[in-house]
């Protein structure tokens, strides 16, 4: 079976009390074997280490929500790839929609940090999608050919190599109305075919849907042929619910 990659985003969440009953609960409930399917938490930056080690031992791993461009210097308030490697940290999401919108990055910031993270053997979780008035323009595919072109540009046509994207509808995001799935497979197929226009190579491109994912909706997206994970905000946020939503979307008994 192809490996699905299932993401945890918590954004701006989070405690040291709620890390711990989430590590206590994962630890105590998770009693199935992922296969060859990955599990990732992204907790706030402040949290990674802490939440390292038991992750570990549950074959999770960890995401870092944002990188700098920048290795070291003076660069206030920012986290450096150098760092997030000696921590242990493998992959880091960029180009989020909030991001984009509350941090005004562009996307040729963005795919200077995607260049970043590949040429420190560490795996981006790229987002792209569009707004709803983009949608409602009939704009999607123009506005995901641009997000991908910016990467290409910088990192050349196999860019996207083991790396992992992300298509997150913006108005689908935090709003509790989740995208079709039907949709959401042809964007995915359009998106796998325009990087194997750029790279015939590239075989297996992850491509995880993002947007109101929930433990009732996340078999359906799954289940379609080109969906290979989920990435999700806050049904992540209850440890419970996490557990429920990689139990059905993996097929684990
Ligand atoms: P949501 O967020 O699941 O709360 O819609 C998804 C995301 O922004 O990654």
């Amino acid at each position: 079976m192809k490996t699905k990659i299932i993401v945890a985003n918590w954004k701006l969440n989070g405690s040291i009390e709620m890390v711990s009953n989430y590590l206590n609960y994962l630890k105590n409930n998770l009693l199935n074997e992922f296969k060859n399917n990955i599990i990732i938490i992204s907790p706030p930056a402040i949290y990674l280490e802490r939440m390292y080690e038991d992750l570990r031992h549950l074959n999770i791993f960890l995401a870092a929500q944002n990188v700098d461009i920048n290795l070291k210097g003076a660069f206030t308030g920012e986290i450096s790839i150098l760092m997030l490697k000696d921590i242990g940290i493998r992959y880091i999401i960029i180009g989020h929609s909030e991001r984009r919108l509350f941090h005004n990055e562009k996307n040729d910031y963005i795919a200077k940090k995607f260049d970043l993270i590949k040429n420190h053997n560490t795996i981006p979780i790229l987002c792209i999608g569009e707004t709803e008035v983009e949608k409602k323009n009939g704009q999607t595919k123009k506005v995901i050919e641009e997000q991908l072109n910016s990467i290409f540009r910088i990192s050349g046509p196999s860019a996207f190599r083991n790396t992992v994207i992300a298509y997150e509808p913006i108005w689908a995001i935090g709003t509790g109305i989740a995208s079709d799935p039907e949709y959401v497979q042809t964007i995915h197929k359009f998106i796998k075919c325009y990087i194997q226009k750029h790279d015939i190579m590239s075989k297996n491109i992850i491509i995880q849907y993002g947007g109101s994912v929930n433990s009732s909706n996340a078999k359906d997206f799954v289940n379609q042929p080109d969906i290979d994970g989920l990435l999700i905000g806050s049904a992540s946020l209850n440890a419970k619910n996490f557990l429920k939503i990689i139990d059905t979307s993996l097929n684990i008994d």
